[in-house]
C-alpha cells in the first residue's frame, strides 16, 4: 500500500489524535480469518466507537401486575425479564434516544460528527412514516456532511445495518458510518395485551464504524427473510395496505400482534443457523467465539439456541435483558455497551452478533475487536469543542428553518412584492420536529 495511503487510512480510523487508535493485531495479517473480498484491498470496518441512552423510568414486572392479568413469577420464568425502561416523557422520541447514543459514540471515538458520512438508523418504532429519523438524528447531532436513511428489518436492524456500514466501507463510499438501532416500542404496545406488553421495552445504542487497515473488524455477514411469517410478528396498520382509519384506531390494529409460540421456534432455529453461517464465512467456528451478544428477547431463546445448539458456555454469552426486555433493534448494541462497561470485550476478541425478528428477519455477524475499550482520555479542549458543535447544530437547525420561512415569506414575484399583498398570505414558522431541538 502506497503510504500516502496508509496515511489517509490512518486518518480515517482516527489515528491522528482523532479518535481510539486501532490496536494493531499481534498475528500477522495472514493467520487472521480471511474475510469476504476487500474490495480496497486491507481496508477494514473496525467499530471505533459505541453508546447507549435508555430512558430513566422503570417498569417493573409487579407495575405491569398492576395493568394486565399477568405476574411477576411468571414473566421471569417465561422471558427471563425483570423490567424494562419506557419512554414516559413524551420529548423522549426515537430521534432523541437515538442522538444521545449517537452523540456518546463519537464521544468514545473521540470524532467530530462533522465527519460522519452516513447515518443509518434502525427502528420499527420510526419518529414518523417519514422523513427517516436518521436525518432527524442527523440534524440533531449536527452530522452536516452525513447521508442518512433508516433500516426496516425489525429487531435484526442492527445487524444489518453493521453489514450495510461494512459495505460502503469495504466499498471505499465512507469513512465513517454510524450505525443507531433505536425504539420508542412503548408507543406501538397494547399495553392491555398481556402476551407483548410484558416483553418489550424503549432505547437506544449506536456504534461508530470507522474505515481501517487494522484487520478484523466486521469480517462477515449472514442476512436472512422469511417474508412467508411476516403476519406472525407486525404492526398491521398505519402504512399502504390499511392505512390509518377511525377503524383501524378502534381495533387497535395500530398496536404489536404477535404469535409468540412460533415467533419462539423460529428464533430457536435462525439464531443457530445464523451463526454458524456468520462464523463459517470468517472462518471461525464456535470455540473461537469469545463472546456472543445476541438479541435479547427471551433467556430461553438464548438457551436454546447458543447455549444447547451451538454448545456455547454461558460465561460467553451477554444478557442484559432482565433489566431492559426486549428493545427490538436497540438490544444488541445496548448490550454491546453494557458488555464493555463490564471489561467482556478486548483488542482480539471474536464476537458474534445475533438478532431475530419481523419480517420475518435473522442477522448475524463476526467481528474480531480492533480498539481499546477502556475509557480514552479525551482532552478537554476537543470533548469542549464537540460539545459546542452539538449547541451549535441546534442553532443550525433553527437558523436553516429561519431561512427557509423567510423564503416562505418574501414573495417570488417583484410585483406582488411592491403591492405588499404577500403578507396576507405569509405562512406561520414551521413547527420544529421532534428530536432535533439538541437535547
Ligand atoms: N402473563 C401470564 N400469563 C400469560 C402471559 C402473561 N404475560 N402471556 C401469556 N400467558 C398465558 C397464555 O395465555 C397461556 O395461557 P393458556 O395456557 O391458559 O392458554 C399460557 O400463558 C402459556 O402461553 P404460551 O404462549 O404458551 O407461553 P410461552 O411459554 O410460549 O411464552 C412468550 C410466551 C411470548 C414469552 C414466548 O412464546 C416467546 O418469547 N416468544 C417469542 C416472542 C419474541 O421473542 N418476540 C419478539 C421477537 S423479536
Amino acid at each position: 500500500m502506497a503510504e500516502n495511503e496508509r496515511s489517509d487510512l490512518d486518518h480515517a480510523a482516527g489515528r491522528n489524535g482523532d479518535g481510539p487508535a486501532p490496536v494493531k493485531d499481534e498475528a500477522p495479517a495472514q493467520q487472521v480469518a480471511p474475510p469476504l473480498p476487500q474490495p480496497g484491498g486491507g481496508r477494514y470496518a473496525q467499530i471505533v466507537g459505541w453508546g447507549y441512552h435508555v430512558p430513566s423510568k422503570v417498569i417493573t414486572n409487579h407495575d405491569l401486575e398492576q395493568i394486565v392479568d399477568t405476574s411477576d413469577e411468571w414473566i421471569r420464568t417465561r422471558t427471563g425479564i425483570e423490567e424494562r425502561r419506557v419512554a414516559a416523557d413524551p420529548n423522549e422520541t426515537t430521534a432523541s434516544l437515538a442522538a444521545a447514543a449517537a452523540r456518546k459514540a463519537l464521544d468514545v471515538a473521540d470524532v467530530h460528527p462533522s465527519k460522519v458520512d452516513l447515518i443509518i438508523c434502525s427502528t420499527s418504532s420510526p419518529e414518523y412514516i417519514f422523513p427517516a429519523t436518521a436525518s432527524v438524528v442527523q440534524d440533531a447531532i449536527g452530522a452536516v456532511n452525513a447521508g442518512a436513511f433508516d433500516l426496516s428489518a425489525a429487531c435484526s436492524g442492527f445487524v444489518y445495518g453493521l453489514a450495510m456500514a461494512r459495505g460502503h466501507i469495504l466499498a471505499g463510499d465512507a469513512e465513517y458510518v454510524l450505525v443507531i438501532g433505536a425504539e420508542t416500542l412503548s408507543r406501538i404496545v397494547d399495553w392491555t395485551d398481556r402476551n407483548t406488553c410484558v416483553l418489550f421495552g424503549d432505547g437506544a445504542g449506536a456504534v461508530l464504524v470507522a474505515a481501517s487497515d487494522v484487520p478484523g473488524g466486521i469480517m462477515a455477514t449472514e442476512l436472512g427473510s422469511d417474508g412467508s411469517g411476516a403476519d406472525m410478528l407486525i404492526v398491521p396498520a398505519g402504512g399502504s395496505a390499511h392505512p390509518a382509519s377511525l377503524e383501524t384506531v378502534s381495533n387497535g390494529s395500530h398496536f404489536i400482534k404477535m404469535e409468540g409460540k412460533a415467533v419462539f421456534r423460529f428464533a430457536v432455529r435462525v439464531m443457530a443457523e445464523a451463526t454458524t453461517k456468520a462464523l463459517d464465512r470468517a472462518g471461525l467456528t464456535p470455540d473461537d467465539v469469545d463472546l456472543v451478544i445476541p438479541h435479547q428477547a427471551n433467556l430461553r431463546i438464548v438457551q436454546n439456541s447458543v447455549l444447547r445448539q451451538l454448545k456455547i458456555p454461558e460465561d460467553r454469552v451477554f444478557v442484559n435483558l432482565q433489566r431492559y426486555g426486549n428493545t427490538s433493534t436497540a438490544s444488541i448494541p445496548i448490550a454491546l455497551c453494557e458488555a464493555i462497561e463490564a471489561k467482556k470485550v478486548k483488542p482480539g476478541d471474536n464476537l458474534v452478533f445475533v438478532g431475530f425478528g419481523g419480517g420475518l428477519t435473522w442477522a448475524a455477524c463476526a467481528v474480531k475487536w480492533g480498539v481499546p475499550t477502556a475509557a480514552p482520555e479525551v482532552g478537554w479542549w476537543r470533548s469542549t469543542r464537540r460539545q459546542a458543535g452539538y449547541q451549535a447544530a441546534a442553532a443550525r437547525s433553527m437558523w436553516r428553518r429561519a431561512v427557509r420561512w423567510m423564503y416562505d415569506v418574501w414573495p417570488a414575484d417583484p410585483e406582488e412584492a411592491a403591492s405588499g399583498d404577500h403578507e396576507a398570505t405569509a405562512p406561520e414558522p414551521k413547527k420544529q420536529v421532534s428530536g432535533s431541538r439538541g437535547e
